[in-house]
């Protein structure tokens, strides 16, 4: 059974566990070292609630509270959150760091100034993105993947194809999983709760397969949905995460207490109530 504790005056972090709390206290309670891999997506500094509309969603599905990081304050937040996360991951570990492109010269300074090694720049294309008039569709994100010590960080090169796995066209499979271009479709929830961003599954089990074991130790500071945890849970790696609005903490909560993955919305449940009425 998953662990979920409220502890915004928590003293001590457990495993398998989430909390609804701002990830640098949060992650200050770890010893260093603790955790194998963290996958994080952080807030991007750009106005999300106004842009909010632009997306292709029913608004009342969409849970509000996203807490977003002013531009100007942007360096210094990614810095004191990268920090601990330098500390806190293992010599063994690996991060991976999500980031649009508007504020990815922050995230890339703050890299740097850390210590942390930069292993790959992954490019995640996704199927579409908002039409605009007068510049291109942005339809990626980056991934920054870096570790603490390049030699000894973990990697599964043949986790998920062999040498000699080919497609019909006798293309290697395993070097196309193997290139820094990841084409993986985002996920839409139809008629779903949902928070305003998230990670694919895909995603997630692709980097916990080539960079983790079970057992592993998982950590996402900025849980959003819980899609970390989520998966990491499913793939039988402990994980630990921080979400500080209360609401998206709620519903990571639930998903991984009750093991779905998606959750009805309330209007998709009174309908369901409904309906079982009708028929009784
Ligand atoms: C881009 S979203 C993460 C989405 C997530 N990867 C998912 O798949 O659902 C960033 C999240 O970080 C949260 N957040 C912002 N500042 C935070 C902080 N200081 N500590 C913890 N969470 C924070 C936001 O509320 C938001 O839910």
């Amino acid at each position: 059974m998953a662990l979920a504790i409220h502890a915004r005056d928590m003293t001590e972090i457990q495993d398998n566990a989430i909390y609804n709390m701002d990830c640098i206290q949060g992650m200050k309670l770890l010893p260093p070292g603790h955790v194998d891999l963290i996958i994080t997506d952080p807030p991007f500094a750009i106005d999300f609630k106004a842009r909010r509309t632009n997306y292709n969603r029913t608004q009342s599905r969409v849970m509000d509270g996203y807490n977003e990081i002013p531009a100007e304050e942007y360096l210094d937040f990614t810095r004191s959150w990268m920090r601990e996360a330098y500390r806190v991951l293992s010599e063994t570990g690996s991060a991976f760091i999500f980031s649009g492109w508007n504020n990815l010269k922050d995230i890339l300074i703050a890299i740097d100034d850390v210590g942390f090694v930069t292993v790959n720049h992954i490019i995640w294309k996704y199927q579409f993105g908002v039409v605009c008039k007068r510049r291109f569709v942005t339809s990626h994100y980056h991934c920054l993947f870096v570790c603490k010590d390049d030699t000894k960080r973990k990697f599964f090169n043949s986790a998920r194809f062999q040498k000699q796995d080919v497609s019909k066209t006798g293309k290697s499979l395993r070097y196309q999983d193997l290139e820094d271009v990841w084409v993986i479709k985002r996920e839409y929830w139809h008629g779903d709760k949902k928070t305003p961003t998230k990670l694919p599954a895909a995603i997630i089990n692709k980097i916990l397969s080539y960079t983790s074991e079970e057992g592993d130790l998982v950590l996402d500071p900025f849980l959003g949905s819980g899609q970390t945890a989520v998966v990491s849970k499913q793939n039988k790696r402990r994980y630990i995460g921080f979400e500080i609005v209360p609401e998206y903490y709620q519903f990571a909560r639930e998903r991984l207490e009750t093991d779905n993955y998606r959750l009805p919305s309330e209007d998709q449940a009174a309908k369901a109530t409904a309906e079982v009425m009708l028929w009784d």
